[in-house]
């Protein structure tokens, strides 16, 4: 398999209130948002479900090593690249 579509660093949008899933396998075509990507590569990921109370600016991490999902907590500038 190919590596997924999405780097590390996270995705920044203008998100909008209401009940959201974020892509968590990198393999949507909408990231940072679930297209269903996931069962049609077979990757065991499941999406991260959340609601979202508050409009604005959002980081979404694409790490996935976040202590606060799904938003980016600045680990993945701590990451080491191997
Ligand atoms: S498409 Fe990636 S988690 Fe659903």
């Amino acid at each position: 398999m190919a590596d997924p579509k999405h780097g590390d660093a996270p995705i920044v949008i203008d998100e909008t209130p209401g009940r959201k899933s974020y892509c968590t396998c990198g393999w949507s075509d909408k990231l940072p948002y679930c297209d269903g990507a996931h069962n049609r590569m077979e990757t065991g990921c499941v999406p991260f479900k959340c609601e979202v109370t508050e409009a604005g600016k959002k980081a979404v991490c694409q790490c996935h090593q976040t202590g606060n999902p799904p938003w980016c907590d600045g680990t993945h500038s701590r990451l080491k690249k191997g």
